[in-house]
């Protein structure tokens, strides 16, 4: 089988290394492809290949037509709003994600984003500690359990609102489930996104929530930029000058919320939430051991289409 590794913000070299190696001793061949400046790079790469690994990368119907040999996709990662379920399906494709295997690195972002906005950017200005302050979490997944472990440590009282996860999952952690997203956005100095991007969520956090905060609260988005309506958080930090926006995902207006309201909003240059040697590892290394035992024995543990 041939299996395409497409990743156009590319894993380290360790990682590249690692999946070739479990890709090849099981007697498969592999292509990489990295960087690529456009979508005909990723239609003509894929015209004979079985299986493709990839990252943010976008999959749609169009690059799955023109893969007739695809039998699997592995997003090396959590989300997979980024593939086409429906076509993938249509085509008899299977798709499977990686969870679990960057969410070490995507937290700490997080914590490193809740210091550097409780510091001022590390301005020198009089900023403010973490420890004692209330952090909510918006879902709890693998990202929101790290960050619950690690902010924990620091002393912060933590609570989460997910409609799809167990209240005892979150009190096994210490985290207060509470059960409306109003009550959390309301009742928490630091709140941090942790939703997929789904038709239910997208545009879902607005004005009337990042204004509920209280005084001098932060958002922290290292999930998708399209759950945020971004014209109604730009009112919403205009209206309340004591907010702060954090994000690895920049929004659409970026370069206005940046002149608007400099040092209350921070944007990575690119997404680098899981950008770590470790997380491209782990997460690169599972998608290819996925593949082998696919076609070894139609193993699909982690399908999710
Ligand atoms: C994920 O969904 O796994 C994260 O958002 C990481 O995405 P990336 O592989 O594009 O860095």
């Amino acid at each position: 089988m041939k299996v395409l590794l497409a990743t156009e913000k590319p894993f380290s070299a360790k990682a590249v290394d690692g999946i070739r190696q479990i890709i090849e001793s099981a007697g498969h061949t592999m292509a990489v492809l990295e960087k690529y400046t456009n979508r005909c790079q990723l239609a003509e790469a894929v015209a004979d290949v079985n299986a493709i690994i990839v990252r943010s990368d976008i999959i749609d119907d169009q690059i799955i037509a023109a893969a007739p040999e695809l039998k699997i996709i592995v997003r090396a990662g959590a989300g997979y709003d980024n593939i086409d379920l429906k076509a993938a399906t249509a085509h008899g494709v299977v798709v499977e994600n990686t969870p679990g295997q960057n969410s070490r690195a995507v937290a700490e972002l997080v914590v490193g984003m809740a210091i550097m906005a409780s510091r001022n950017n590390f301005d020198g200005t009089t900023g403010g500690e973490i420890s004692g302050k209330r952090l909510g979490l918006q879902a709890f997944g693998q990202v929101s359990r790290n960050v619950a472990k690690v902010l924990g440590g620091f002393g912060m009282e933590i609570s989460a609102v997910d409609p799809y996860c167990p209240a005892d999952a979150m009190t096994a952690l210490g985290v207060k489930p509470v059960d409306t997203v109003a009550e959390l956005y309301a009742g928490n100095d630091i709140v941090s996104i942790h939703i997929p991007a789904t038709a239910e969520t997208k545009g879902s956090i607005g004005k009337a929530l990042i204004e509920s905060m209280p005084k001098g609260a932060v958002l922290i988005n290292t999930a998708r930029k399209e759950v945020i309506n971004e014209e109604e958080l730009a009112s919403a930090l205009e209206n309340r000058p004591d907010l702060k926006y954090f994000a690895d995902v920049k929004p659409g207006n970026a370069a206005e919320l940046t002149e608007r309201f400099a040092g209350r909003v921070f944007f990575t240059p690119k997404k680098c939430g899981a950008q770590t040697r470790e997380a491209n590892l782990n997460a690169g290394l599972a998608a290819a051991n996925q593949i082998v035992a696919f076609f070894a024995d139609g193993t699909d543990r982690f399908r999710v289409n």
